[in-house]
C-alpha cells in the first residue's frame, strides 16, 4: 500500500490560485466552442522587440552564456540597471550592493519574507493586492494582516488605523504603485509618510513597482526610492515584464536598501542559480535602449483605456480611466457580487474579467478588466456587453 501524500499546512493555508481558477472556467468555455474575449490577466499581447530578440539570439549562440549565471546577475546588468535608475526617477544606486536581478519580479517578491520574517511576525499588506504577498508571507511563516485600500481613501492604505499592537510584531509591509488590481496611483507626499513611518515603526518596506513604466496622459510615476530616507527602509520591485512586452522571458530586479538586497540574495543563493545570461544581455538591451518601444506601447495602451473607458460609460457602467497600469478597476452593479457579475460576463457575453474578491475581501464589489487585447477585440466586448444588458440592477 502506498501512503497518502498529504499537502503541508502552508499550502493549505492558501486560497485557489486566483488566476488558475479563471484559466479553468476560460478553458471550459472554450471548449464548449465559445469566443472568449480574455480581459482577464494582465499578460501584454504585443510581442517583445525585435531588437530585444535579437540580442538573446546573438547571446545564446555564446558558450560562455550556457554555464550557470553569477547568483547576483552580470555585473553590467546590475550597472544596466543603476544607469536605469538614474535616468528615469534620478536616484544613485551602487550597482554591487544597492541592486539585485531577479528571475521576475514574483520570484523576489515571493521570497522576500524569507530575508526578515520570523515565525509569528506581522507582515502589512494591501488588500486588495497581488496575492504572493500574502503567499511569499505564508511560506514564510509570517502573519499577513491586510491594510484595506478602499475607495474613499483613494486606494491608499491608511497607515494611522494600523493597530498599534499589530506594528509592534510587524517587520515588513508590501505596497503597489501603480498599483494592481485598483490602478491608483501613489503621491510622493503619501511615500513620505511611509518612510516616516517605517522609521518610527521599524519596518521595512517593500514597494512593488512593476506598473512605474506603464502610465498615461504625460504622467510619470514616482520610484519610492525617490523619497528622502527611503534607502534607509526599502526595497522596490521592478519588472521587465511589463516595460518591455517580457513576461514569459523571466527577468526583473530590486534596488533599495543594501542589506535587504544583500540577505535577498542570500535567500536566493541557496534556490536558484540566477538568470540564463543570455535573457539578461536582452535585458541590459532592453534597459538602454528600449525606452522608444514602451512609449509606443504606451500610446496602444492608451487608445484601448479610452475605447474601453469611454465605451463602458456610454453604456450606463461605472468606470474611471486608469492613469497607470493596464487595469480598469469597475464597481459592481447594485445586486451582484464580484464572482457573480463576473460569471455574468463570461456566460452571457463570454468575456472574462477578475473578480475583485480574489486579490482580497476589500476587492469585493469590483471587478477588473484588463487592456491587453487589440482595440477592435475591445470593441466587441463593449458589442456584446451592450446586448448583455446594461449591468446596474439587471440582474
Ligand atoms: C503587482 C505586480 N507585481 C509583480 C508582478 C510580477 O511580474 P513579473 O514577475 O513578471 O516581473 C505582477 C504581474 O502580474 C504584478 O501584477
Amino acid at each position: 500500500m502506498t501512503f497518502k501524500i498529504q499537502a503541508a499546512e502552508r499550502l493549505t493555508q492558501l486560497p485557489p490560485y486566483l488566476f488558475a481558477e479563471i484559466d479553468r472556467l476560460k478553458r471550459e468555455a472554450r471548449a464548449q466552442g465559445k469566443d472568449i474575449i480574455d480581459l482577464g490577466v494582465g499578460d501584454p499581447d504585443i510581442p517583445t522587440p525585435p531588437m530585444i530578440i535579437q540580442e538573446l539570439e546573438r547571446a545564446s549562440r555564446d558558450p560562455q552564456n550556457h554555464r550557470y549565471a553569477l547568483d547576483q546577475g552580470l555585473p553590467e546588468l546590475r550597472r544596466a540597471i543603476a544607469e536605469w535608475y538614474k535616468k528615469r526617477f534620478s536616484v544613485t544606486l551602487d550597482p554591487e550592493k544597492e541592486v539585485l536581478p531577479l528571475i521576475g519580479s514574483k520570484e523576489g517578491i515571493a521570497h522576500m519574507p524569507l530575508t526578515v520574517v520570523n515565525a509569528g511576525d506581522v507582515v502589512l499588506i494591501p488588500d486588495p493586492g497581488y496575492p504572493p504577498y500574502r503567499s511569499g508571507t505564508l511560506f514564510a511563516g509570517g502573519v499577513p494582516s491586510f491594510m484595506p485600500l478602499t475607495e474613499e481613501n483613494a486606494f491608499l492604505p491608511d497607515l494611522k488605523e494600523i493597530d498599534p499592537a499589530v506594528l509592534k510584531k510587524t517587520k515588513m509591509m508590501f505596497l503597489n504603485y501603480p498599483n494592481n488590481p485598483t490602478a491608483a496611483c501613489a503621491p510622493k507626499a503619501f511615500f513620505d509618510e511611509t518612510v516616516k513611518f517605517a522609521e518610527k515603526h521599524g519596518i521595512l518596506i517593500c514597494h512593488d513597482a512593476a506598473y512605474s513604466e506603464i502610465s498615461f496622459d504625460g504622467y510619470r510615476p514616482p520610484s519610492f526610492l525617490e523619497v528622502k530616507g527611503a534607502k534607509e527602509v526599502a526595497i522596490e520591485f521592478h519588472s521587465l515584464s511589463k516595460t518591455f512586452n517580457m513576461t514569459g522571458w523571466r527577468i526583473g530586479f530590486a534596488a533599495g536598501n543594501a542589506e535587504a538586497i544583500r540577505l535577498l540574495a542570500k535567500v536566493k543563493s541557496n534556490i536558484d542559480s540566477g538568470i540564463f545570461q543570455a535573457i539578461q544581455y536582452a535585458g541590459i538591451k532592453a534597459l538602454r535602449e528600449g525606452e522608444p518601444e514602451t512609449l509606443k506601447n504606451i500610446k496602444i495602451y492608451e487608445e484601448r483605456r479610452n475605447v474601453l473607458v469611454d465605451g463602458m460609460k456610454n453604456l450606463g457602467w461605472n468606470v474611471r480611466s486608469p492613469q497607470a497600469t493596464f487595469y480598469v478597476w469597475a464597481p459592481v452593479p447594485p445586486g451582484y457580487t464580484s464572482a457573480e457579475i463576473s460569471m455574468k460576463f463570461l456566460q452571457d457575453a463570454g468575456i472574462v474579467v477578475t473578480p475583485g474578491n480574489g486579490f482580497g475581501m476589500n476587492g469585493e464589489g469590483y471587478f477588473r478588466m484588463a487592456i491587453t487585447v487589440p482595440k477592435e477585440r475591445i470593441q466587441q466586448a463593449l458589442d456584446r456587453v451592450k446586448k448583455m444588458g446594461h449591468g446596474q440592477g439587471a440582474k
